[in-house]
């Protein structure tokens, strides 16, 4: 059994990824600053002897090197995370997204850290115009006078670095690119579209889709997504390597709004709204956003397979409960 730092453990799939690790026995150190995550989603295991959390910023150099004293394994999720925040606040997103990382790799070599996993995401891959996106493709990102850019470029940076240290330390690094991740504990507030789509028709509408709505995403459980993780950092052959982590069905952003109405029983009307008015007229989407998962798959012999039907059931039913209490 190890002690693992989750930073970021106070957020959506930090807190899923923390009760994972706590239950297979682990005993889990969580840094996390409650900007975007929130201390309810560790509720249901605070009294846990095994679990300390730390209420710090990964961007304090004190609390970071505190936090990994005596930590074999380090799960790296913290990050300015979210489309709109991103854009709103790219300087936030630098400083947070990079410096940071370096610190934690840098402290990780010096420590008795083994192994490091990096959460990265598909941004990274920007404008990618193929079908599946595959790990080793070229990189596509939009232009530095676009904010919107910082988010996958600070990640892509975080990869570069945890890449090195892996070839000139040896450290254990894997990287994970997350695909359009949901589940319970998610929140809209920062341009999550499930969640922001499943309130909208709980309260009776209307569902706002940007643009036409023809956008094409692949979504995963975090349940799945964490699965995944842990099983990646108990393989000796992810060391040093980068995983798209997501589901590999596509499915339009309008189809999504339609399923969201349905499985609800909401009678919400699904309106369009022009990107310049959601975001800002420079901003830029990515059309298409699917991974091929087959490195993963064929690494640890699994790869999440829920349907959005399964998923936007579990989120419904967390979403219902919420709006009660
Ligand atoms: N949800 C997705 O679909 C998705 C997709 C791609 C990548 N990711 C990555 O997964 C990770 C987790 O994202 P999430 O969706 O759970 O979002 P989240 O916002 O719920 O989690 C991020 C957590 O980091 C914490 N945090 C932010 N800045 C911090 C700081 N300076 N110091 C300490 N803690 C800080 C937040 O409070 C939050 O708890 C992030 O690295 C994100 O980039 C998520």
């Amino acid at each position: 059994m190890a002690r693992c730092l989750v930073t970021g453990g106070a957020g959506f799939i930090g807190s899923h990824l923390t009760e994972l690790l706590l239950s297979k026995g682990h005993t889990v150190v969580v840094l996390d600053n409650l900007s975007t995550g929130r201390a309810d989603n560790l509720e249901n295991v605070q009294h846990n002897s095994r679990l300390e959390i730390r209420q710090g910023s990964i961007t304090d150099p004190v609390a970071l090197s505190e936090a990994v004293h005596g930590v074999e394994q380090i799960y790296h999720l913290a990050a300015a995370v979210g489309v709109k925040l991103v854009a709103d606040d790219p300087v936030r997103t630098i400083e947070t997204n990079i410096y940071p990382t370096e610190q934690l790799l840098r402290l990780a070599v010096q420590g008795s850290v083994k192994k490091f996993f990096l959460a990265s995401t598909s941004e990274v891959y920007g404008k990618h115009p193929g079908e599946a996106w595959v790990e080793d493709d070229d990189l596509h990102l939009g232009p530095t006078s676009r904010p919107r850019w910082a988010y996958g470029c600070s990640k892509a940076i975080d990869e570069f670095l945890a890449l090195a240290y892996f070839r000139k330390y040896g450290l254990g690094v894997t990287v994970g690119r997350f695909f359009n991740v949901v589940g319970p504990r998610q929140v809209g507030n920062y341009g999550m579209v499930v969640p922001r789509f499943v309130e909208a028709a709980l309260r009776g509408g209307p569902v706002i889709v940007y643009d036409d709505g023809s956008q094409v995403r692949c979504f995963a459980h975090a349940n799945e997504v964490i699965r995944c993780v842990a099983k990646l950092m108990e393989t000796d052959g992810a060391e040093g390597r980068v995983f798209n982590i997501g589901s590999d069905q596509p499915v339009s952003i309008l189809q999504l709004a339609q399923r969201v109405v349905a499985l609800t029983g909401s009678a919400a009307n699904i309106e369009f709204l022009p990107y310049n008015k959601a975001y800002s007229d420079d901003f830029e989407d990515v059309q298409r956003r699917v991974p091929n998962v087959d490195r993963l798959y064929n690494t640890i012999g699994m790869k999440p397979t829920m349907t959005l039907d399964e998923i936007l059931h579990d989120i419904i039913l967390w979403k219902r409960e919420s709006l009660l209490t």
